[in-house]
């Protein structure tokens, strides 16, 4: 469970990043976080595992507040966040199976991981997590041979070999052609259906958003403007929160950044 309590962020340079965001997500929940560029959805994401700090307000995980965690029981829960980005973020001069293993780091002494030193129960854990998104041929490959969707899913199994509980996903498939998109989507949803891991993922396409989540959170300028099951997410209701046609293809979002 993860529960906003009064939560805002303001960066140092002023700019509200989130405005007294409430919410709880159970455990077990699809949810994605939907909004225009600038939105806040990459600050509500990296708050919740604290690669952000929020400026007032608490977020707790599973009856913990993060917010207040130091040290040793700061790591400790983060040892069950794992998160997801679009850049995959892996190590692409090792091989696939050394970056899973990434995910084990946390469970061990320092010494031990820098010198590779994995016991043999987690490497069966990095190859099962292998095979749950079909890429174990792969294991001996080094990344930077792999393709793009195929790189996000060692990510997805590098946080599955973490034994996550919540995994947080950042644009996973904003670099990935469409059917490769389906595929890495099909993934996150499998293993929240079937392993009941909760997922918090930002996605710019409110189309993909109704096909793969349990509920919709949009946010605007920080602030919550639609929570709600996906049904309750229709066209006109997005139309009426953000005033033009939702759907933010990728190629506009470029376009429309402001260069200055
Ligand atoms: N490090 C930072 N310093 C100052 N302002 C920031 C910083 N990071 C983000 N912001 C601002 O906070 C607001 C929310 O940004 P955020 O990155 O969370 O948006 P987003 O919804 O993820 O957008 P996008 O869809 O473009 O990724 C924006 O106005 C942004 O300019
Ligand atoms: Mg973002």
């Amino acid at each position: 469970m993860i529960e906003f309590k009064q939560v805002s962020k303001i960066y140092p340079n002023g700019v509200i990043g989130l405005d007294n965001i409430n919410l709880t997500i159970e455990k077990g929940e699809f949810v994605v976080i939907v909004g225009l560029s600038g939105a806040g959805k990459s600050t509500f994401l990296r708050s919740i595992n604290r690669l952000h700090e929020i400026s007032t307000g608490e977020i707790i995980i599973d009856n913990t507040s993060i917010t207040r965690a130091k040290g040793r029981q700061l790591l400790t829960i983060r040892r069950d966040i794992g998160m997801i980005f679009q850049s995959f973020n892996l190590v692409k001069r090792s091989t696939v199976i050394r970056n899973v293993l990434a995910g084990r780091v946390g469970y061990h002494s320092t010494i031990r991981t820098i010198l590779g030193l994995f016991p043999p129960e987690d490497k069966e854990l990095a190859m099962r997590a292998l095979e749950r998104v079909n890429i174990i041929d792969k294991a001996y490959t080094r990344s930077d041979q792999l393709s793009g969707g195929q790189q996000q899913r060692v990510s997805i199994a590098r946080a599955l070999a973490q034994e996550a509980k919540i995994i947080l996903a950042d644009e996973p498939v904003a670099s990935l052609d469409p059917l490769t998109t389906v595929q890495v989507l099909e993934d996150l949803k499998t293993i929240n259906v079937e392993l009941g891991i909760t997922l918090v993922v930002n996605l710019h396409s409110i189309e993909l958003a109704r096909q793969y989540a349990t509920r919709i959170v949009g946010l605007q300028d920080g602030r919550v403007v639609f929570d709600g099951p996906v049904e309750q997410a229709t066209d006109e209701r997005f139309k009426e929160i953000y005033g033009q046609p939702y759907e933010v293809k990728k190629s506009e979002k470029i376009i429309n950044t402001p260069t200055a």
